[in-house]
């Protein structure tokens, strides 16, 4: 049986501004990442990013955004400096103008003074404003984002948060998806899915009032309101544990 990680989704992003994506685990936003980034075609619709269809223009999209995977994507072997000018070759960046923006790339995610050290001697939030720059070396106009402060202490989460909030003063969009509360009541609108489908789009006081009728409530609210509380991996155990004793004829083993 095939699974429809997204389905009918109708969405739409205004140039510089900052979205967020909220869904439990499975809800679809890696999903929809993967089809707006190109690196998984829809099997169905039509989606546009930075002015190009991601199908038939998936080159042109490649070229206008910037990626953070959910899964860290750095060459550990490679210091900060070489993995920033291997992403300056890939994205075809002059040889008069790597060294400088490699160094303004470093210098932005504070890792100056690390710069020749091997990824694999990085902290976690090290690694993660490292893969943030680079995903801005080629100066895209679009940034898509997965959960990029995911697992992050608290120190930083603030330090890459400010980062991507400062990105809104230079005007580049950003998409992006996480499970953590406070950073989605600082973006301007997010959308809230689950099982593929939107449930609600707006600014986070919008989704307030239109799902809880409060001003008061707050987006955890909202998200349970429209999400349920039940643990995701319960739901699927429970559901594989009644396909079994389906499978089974019925009849109960345990
Ligand atoms: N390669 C795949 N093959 C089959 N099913 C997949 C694949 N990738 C994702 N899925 C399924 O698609 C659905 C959406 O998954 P997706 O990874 O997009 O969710 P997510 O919202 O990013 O979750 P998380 O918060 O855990 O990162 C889930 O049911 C998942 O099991
Ligand atoms: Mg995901």
């Amino acid at each position: 049986m095939g699974v429809a990680a997204v389905n009918e989704m109708s969405l739409r992003v205004g140039s510089g501004e900052l979205f967020g994506l909220l869904g439990p685990n499975g809800a679809g936003k890696t999903t929809l990442h993967r089809m707006l980034t190109t690196t998984l075609f829809p099997t169905a619709g039509t989606a546009r990013v930075a002015g190009c269809d991601v199908v038939r223009e998936a080159p042109q999209v490649r070229d206008r955004i910037g990626v953070v995977f959910q899964e860290p994507a750095l060459d550990d072997r490679l210091t900060a400096r070489q993995n920033l000018e291997l992403h300056a070759v890939l994205y075809r960046i002059h040889p008069h103008w790597l060294p400088s923006r490699v160094r303004e790339a470093l210098a932005w995610a504070e890792l100056a003074g690390d710069a020749d050290r091997p990824v694999r001697t990085f902290s976690g939030g090290m690694k993660r404003r490292l893969e943030l720059a680079r995903a801005l070396l080629h100066r895209p106009p679009v940034l898509f984002l997965d959960e990029p402060t995911a697992g992050l202490d608290p120190q930083g989460r603030r330090r890459l948060w400010d980062q991507v909030t400062r990105l809104r003063e230079g005007g580049v969009t950003v998409f992006l998806s996480t499970q953590n509360m406070a950073e989605a009541e600082g973006c301007d609108r997010v959308a809230i899915i689950d099982h593929g489908s939107l449930l609600a789009v707006g600014s986070p006081a919008e989704v307030k009032v239109l799902v809880t009728q409060r001003s008061d409530a707050t987006l955890e609210e909202v998200f349970l309101e429209l999400t349920g509380r039940g643990l995701r991996d319960e739901e699927a155990t429970a559901r594989d544990h009644l396909l079994g004793f389906a499978r089974r004829g019925g009849e109960l083993t345990r």
